[in-house]
């Protein structure tokens, strides 16, 4: 018999406001150990709100999140981060004249320095062209080689569980593409991800599962080959 993984996420009956206006609705979601879940939705349809409900950065007015089985819904966004998210931010946010080795030694803050060597080889080891590079600055890389230096300095801290926002935002369909396959690499070397995105296809085709948001509410989730098969997913929800 297969025992299901244990969540690392869990948002349970999340509503989030702004002010006086309603965003997030009877929210539910897990990630599971070794998951690569995607959350799909329209602009505006609180993608970003999730991330930051899961984060701390917004507190949601009922509901309960937590992480590795533990209640953090009142925990501020640094305690969170030490029990194991690491967000890769849109943009990815890099300090261009800092050098691929000095970026990623930021995201190892919170490890102890004795640890800092295995967190090098590890994140070497998923991206061999960091290690060519480790002397560049990360201004001066290409893009695809940005988005390594992003995911590795997130991965410094040996997270839990991985938030991206919108990874393929503003980059040509090959850089997507490109982006996908090194998701889809880390998530192989058994981190979990939650992946928010609007691009249903490139998204859904590495993921496990997915949940589909639109205003605000969960109006679709499952395997992500099911979600793949929904004719009117795009049209019906994602405004396109
Ligand atoms: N700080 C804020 N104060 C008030 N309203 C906000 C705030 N942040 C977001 N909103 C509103 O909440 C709704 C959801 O926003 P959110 O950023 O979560 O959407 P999203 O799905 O990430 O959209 P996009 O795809 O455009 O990034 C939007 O209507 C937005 O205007
Ligand atoms: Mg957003």
């Amino acid at each position: 018999m297969e025992v299901a993984a244990k969540p690392i996420l869990e948002l349970e009956g999340i509503n989030t406001f702004y002010g006086q206006i309603h965003i997030l609705k009877d929210v539910n979601l897990i990630v599971r150990e070794g998951e690569l879940v995607c959350l799909l939705g329209g602009n505006a349809s609180g993608k970003s709100t999730t991330l930051k409900t899961v984060l701390g950065i917004v507190r949601p007015r009922t509901g309960r999140v937590s992480i590795g089985g533990e209640d953090v819904t009142r925990l501020a966004t640094a305690h969170r981060i030490e029990r194991g998210l690491a967000i890769v931010p849109e943009n990815r946010r890099l300090f261009g004249p800092m050098t691929v080795v000095e970026n990623l030694e930021l995201g190892a803050y919170l490890r102890p320095k004795a640890d800092l060597k295995a967190e090098f080889e590890r994140v070497y080891s998923l991206f061999p062209k960091l290690y060519e590079r480790r002397s560049q600055l990360a201004g001066t890389l290409s893009g695809g080689e940005q988005q390594m230096v992003a995911m590795g300095r997130a991965l410094m801290s040996k997270p839990r569980l991985l938030l991206m926002d919108e990874p393929s935002m503003g980059l040509a369909p090959v850089l997507v593409e490109q982006n996908f396959e090194i998701i889809r690499q880390v998530n192989e070397a058994g981190v979990a991800l939650l992946v928010v995105e609007q691009n249903a296809n490139v998204s859904l085709s590495i993921a496990d599962r997915g949940y589909v948001l639109s205003t605000g509410r969960i109006v679709l989730e499952g395997p992500a080959a099911e979600l793949l098969q929904h004719d009117d997913l795009r049209k019906a929800y994602l405004g396109r």
